[in-house]
């Protein structure tokens, strides 16, 4: 009890004096700068009640040095110091010290001020998507890009809608191609979608992005709305072209089912819509049974099967016949094939992850 009062004063009176007190002389030093170090520091603060401790892989354990330093500190005081350096962390899935935020957003700082980054680099402290670095993040959406012209059909005049749109990896290669058309991004997590309306609608102003405060366990553990709610803020046959790329990997079954007839409401007759998953079937069960796969997801839940309990988002299959009986539910006609892809140790695929692209019947 006694413990738990003074991390909560201690935490009190980091977010409030000591906070404000040590970035005083930040902020006066440096403008831009400063002003996103307070920003990270306030998204800490409203993010530490909602934080998962959703560990990836290469994060398990403490460094050497860490441990050096834990041992310093009494037991008895571990607790709260380990509560208070984890109200620090800034975004879910991350374990990140305040050290690392100040480094990250110092680089992202100084690298845009001397012109050494490119701006449509999103800086690290946003949810890192893709393996790592920037230039895997740019291959990967060449990649789909060229999915989404060759297998998807799409055209440079054409209304696109990328739901789960990120940091923007799919929307990079787009803003070559779309010259005539335009594209909408939504997403659940707001500082992606503000980094990414800061970054790129003002240089290419048909490119739009949209933030829905939509509750799901990994990105947005604090979310007001339920994804098996919500309509898409657009109207309904508005697109041509409609993708969500490791997007229905993160979600559950009510949510994902209220999506996909979304993604027919929006979508116009004869468009098109690419999405991908991660697909059971005989041969991919095998090949998980084999421990082949990336995954094993060994927990059955209610009409899916997940990665990880705690926090089932975190990874999540359906069966091939449940999504083609859902896309049978909901008019939406698959172009075959299935692409199916790699995650299972399959050694010929076309992508990591299995692909459908439908059209909507005239
Ligand atoms: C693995 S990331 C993929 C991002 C992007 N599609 C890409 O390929 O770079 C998954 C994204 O889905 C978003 N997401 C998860 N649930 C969502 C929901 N219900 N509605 C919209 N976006 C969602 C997350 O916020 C995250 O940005």
């Amino acid at each position: 009890m006694f413990f738990n009062n003074l991390a909560q004063l201690l935490q009190d009176f980091f977010f409030t004096k000591i906070r404000s007190a040590a970035l005083a002389p930040v902020a006066a030093a440096t403008t831009a700068g400063a002003a996103s170090i307070e920003k990270s520091f306030r998204n800490v603060g409203i993010r530490r009640e909602g934080v998962q401790w959703c560990r990836f892989r290469g994060q398990k354990g403490k460094s050497r040095m860490k441990q050096s330093i834990v041992r310093l500190i009494p037991s008895k005081l571990r607790p709260p110091m380990r509560r208070l350096y984890q109200c620090l962390e800034y975004d879910i899935g991350q374990r990140i010290g305040p050290m690392r935020i100040l480094y990250q957003h110092l680089e992202y700082d100084i690298g845009m001020r001397m012109g050494r980054r490119d701006a449509l680099n999103p800086p690290k402290w946003l949810h890192p998507i893709g393996s790592s670095g920037f230039k895997n993040f740019k291959e990967v959406g060449e990649e789909f890009f060229q999915y989404f012209v060759n297998i998807g059909g799409l055209q440079p005049y054409q209304r696109v809608l990328d739901v789960g749109s990120g940091t923007g990896r799919m929307a990079l290669p787009l803003i070559k191609y779309l010259k005539d058309g335009s594209y909408e991004g939504i997403d659940i997590v707001a500082p992606s979608i503000e980094w990414c309306q800061n970054t790129y609608t003002p240089r290419y102003p048909n490119f739009h992005f949209h933030f829905s405060d939509i509750y799901n366990k990994m990105y947005n553990p604090t979310g007001k709305y339920k994804a098996s709610e919500y309509s898409f803020p657009f109207g309904t046959s508005s697109f041509d072209f409609v993708f969500l790329t490791s997007v229905f990997t993160h979600m559950l079954p009510q949510d994902l089912d209220n999506y996909l007839s979304e993604v027919v409401r929006v979508l116009k007759r004869d468009g098109r819509c690419l999405i991908t998953y991660f697909l059971l079937n005989p041969e991919s069960l095998e090949l998980i049974e084999a421990k082949l796969s990336s995954f094993t997801f060994r927990y059955d839940l209610t009409g899916c099967r997940v990665e990880n309990a705690d926090v089932p988002e975190a990874v999540v299959a359906y069966d091939d016949s449940t999504i083609r009986s859902l896309y049978q539910k909901y008019d939406l006609k698959v172009l075959e094939p299935i692409y199916f892809g790699k995650w299972c140790g399959r050694k010929k695929g076309l992508s990591f992850q299995d692909m459908i692209v439908a059209t909507k019947p005239h």
